[in-house]
């Protein structure tokens, strides 16, 4: 049988603060996933350090902005185009994660930043999940709601270069993730929900990432009993030692 290759999204957020530890950073992230052949490791870097790392041959190492705007180009103060990104080396954007939804990022605002990135050709990570959890199961008509209105208009081109990370918001920056099983029910949903908005797209055909809290202790249970495609680490992958192992446990 073929081995399962995983996806990591290293989202550095707010950090490091120097363009030298950035690329230190860098540096350790290509190394350790060019000895991982069964990882792709994509790198979301603060935008201002974009083109500031040497180019990759390998298909294996991305380098990703944390956000675009809706906005090809005009009077947009403080945002960047997704054009701007392509041309300091960027082939991923990540789109509507949870602190720039905190920020004002509607459904709406997401599924216009997906499009344009999407239709200049970068690849979209779109984060989606649930603010709270609760026993009436509110939250699975929340993610459904939240992924019809964020892939409104989407074509199946456009599909085939969408990754989703679900990312209970609880989670994210949380001291615990989400317990491995119920993260298997969250992809199952997920999966089942994008197969029915859109006909003819196997269930598989999209990866699914989990993010939110993930540690080199529960990495391995999340994506062994999780049964998702990989993970997006925010503070882990800025510790080089943890970042070693994450990448490790996903080429098991
Ligand atoms: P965390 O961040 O791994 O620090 O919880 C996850 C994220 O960026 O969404």
């Amino acid at each position: 049988m073929k081995a399962k290759r995983h996806i990591l999204v290293a989202n550095w957020k707010m950090n490091p603060l120097t363009i030298a530890e950035a690329r230190s950073l860098w540096r350790t992230s290509v190394k350790y996933t060019s000895e991982a052949d069964k990882v792709t490791t994509i790198i979301c870097p603060p935008s201002v350090y974009l083109g500031r790392f040497p180019s990759q041959k390998s298909k294996r190492i991305g380098l990703g902005i944390q956000d675009v705007s809706s906005e090809r180009s005009g009077a947009h103060t403080g945002m960047i185009s997704a054009l701007m990104a392509i041309d300091a080396g960027a082939t991923h954007s990540l789109v509507g994660h949870s602190e720039c939804r905190k920020r004002g990022d509607t459904d709406e605002i997401v599924n216009k930043k997906m499009h344009t990135a999407l239709d200049v050709g970068l690849t979209a990570i779109v984060c989606i999940g649930e603010d709270v959890r609760n026993d009436n199961g509110t939250h699975l008509s929340f993610l459904r709601d939240q992924i019809e209105n964020t892939f409104k208009g989407l074509s199946k081109k456009h599909i085939g270069h969408v990754i989703i990370a679900y990312e209970p918001v609880w989670a994210i920056g949380a001291p615990t993730a989400m317990e491995a099983h119920d993260v298997h029910e969250m992809s199952l949903f997920i999966r089942k929900t994008i197969s029915e908005l859109f006909k003819g797209i196997g269930l598989h055909s999209l990866p699914i990432l989990y993010g939110g809290a993930v540690t080199t202790e529960n990495a391995g249970d999340i994506v062994n009993i999780g049964h998702v495609d990989g993970l997006l680490v925010g503070r882990q992958s800025l510790e080089k030692d943890s970042l070693k192992q994450i990448i490790e446990i996903l080429n098991s």
